[in-house]
């Protein structure tokens, strides 16, 4: 297949994509793909820039992307159509987080450019990437969710509603940018701020004491559960992206009709969406045993070591069948993204 990995962009999460891209395209390739790398706010990437932009790890913080905002316009409202090695793909693998990029913009504009992309179509990228949005359905289809309201956010609020400690975070954000675990009222104005330096909508939510557990969805078949145990108390920036700091284990150690259950909520919630090819659902379950969905990523993270891989693993798929199956589905699927 000739495929186009698109990758890097103007997000606070340019550095986890170029993770995801470098593994994503060494699977490829060593399954005798024809592979060229774009970055949404640079361009083409020759071998030099490859090596050099895909090879370094992902740093403790997400990087200042403002100067490449207007770099990423001028691709997505003019240069992309124009690269051959965009037009001439079969497919193109989206290695991609965060922002508009995620949210349905770009799959939008592929959409306008009839190239056939890997994972969900523009509604349901946007639905994913906002969490408000995503719970109201999840709730609706009868997948159970954290009660949570939106900002403005009170103390006295927050004491009916979602009891304390509770989360604050923004609703259209990822890899835990922006979110606070706050145990009393007077933290609460600072994580509300924090918050709104991320998007303006944002999330008041009950905290869910507990395990942390994972389920990927491929095609409509969801993998096998994982579990999360970070050695933060929440799973946060650093946690998810420095080797080491949380412990993942597929499948995860949980009883039976758990993961059942689990993996059936994973699916209902893939659906309520909308979403195609590939998602991963996060979960929080209560000590109490009961289960709560926290969001649905549209484009999990894709290095080796990241959790959907893991669990495509479990299941005996090895990464490069598993980056080969996502385009398979990409290429099979041209009607089916609700376009
Ligand atoms: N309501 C909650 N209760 C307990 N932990 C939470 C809650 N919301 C978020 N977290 C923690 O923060 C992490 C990131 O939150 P999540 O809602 O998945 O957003 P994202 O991954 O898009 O940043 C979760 O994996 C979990 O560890
Ligand atoms: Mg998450």
């Amino acid at each position: 297949m000739r495929v186009t990995v698109l990758t890097g962009g103007a997000t606070a999460e340019r550095a986890v994509a170029f993770a995801s891209a470098s593994q994503i395209v060494s699977a490829l390739r060593s399954r005798k793909h024809d592979v060229h790398v774009v970055d949404l706010a640079g361009g083409v990437l020759d071998v030099r820039a490859e090596r050099e932009l895909l090879g370094s790890a992902v740093g403790a913080v997400p990087p200042d992307v403002d100067e490449l905002a207007e770099r990423q316009r001028r691709m997505l409202s003019e240069e992309l159509a124009e690269l051959p090695a965009v037009r001439e793909a079969e497919v193109l693998w989206l290695a991609v987080h965060g922002g508009a990029l995620e949210g349905g913009t770009l799959q939008a504009v592929l959409d306008v450019l009839g190239i056939p992309y890997t994972g969900s179509g523009p509604l349901a990228s946007a639905l994913a990437m906002d969490k408000d949005l995503s719970k109201r359905l999840f709730r609706s289809t009868g997948v159970p969710v954290p009660a949570w309201f939106m900002a403005p956010v009170t103390a006295e609020d927050v004491s009916t509603a979602l009891g304390w400690p509770m989360i604050v975070k923004p609703s259209k954000q990822g890899s835990s940018v922006g979110l606070t675990l706050v145990r009393k009222a007077q933290d609460l104005d600072n994580a509300v701020k924090l918050a709104k330096r991320y998007d303006d909508e944002v999330m008041a939510e009950q905290f869910i004491p507990g395990r942390e557990l994972t389920v990927g969805v491929l095609g409509e078949v969801p993998l096998p559960v994982g579990e999360i145990v970070p050695k933060h108390e929440l799973f946060d920036y650093v946690t998810k992206y420095t080797p080491g700091m949380s412990e993942e284990t597929f499948p995860a150690k949980i009883d039976t009709l758990l993961a059942r259950q689990l993996q059936e909520y994973a699916v209902m919630a893939h659906r309520a969406l909308k979403l195609s090819g590939y998602s991963r659902i996060d979960f929080r379950v209560s000590p109490e045993g009961d289960i709560f969905c926290l969001e649905a990523n549209s484009l999990p993270g894709m290095t080796r070591t990241s959790l959907f891989p893991q669990a495509a693993q479990a299941a005996g798929i090895h990464f490069p069948e598993l980056c080969e199956r996502i385009a398979s589905l990409a290429r099979n699927n041209r009607t089916g993204k609700g376009g």
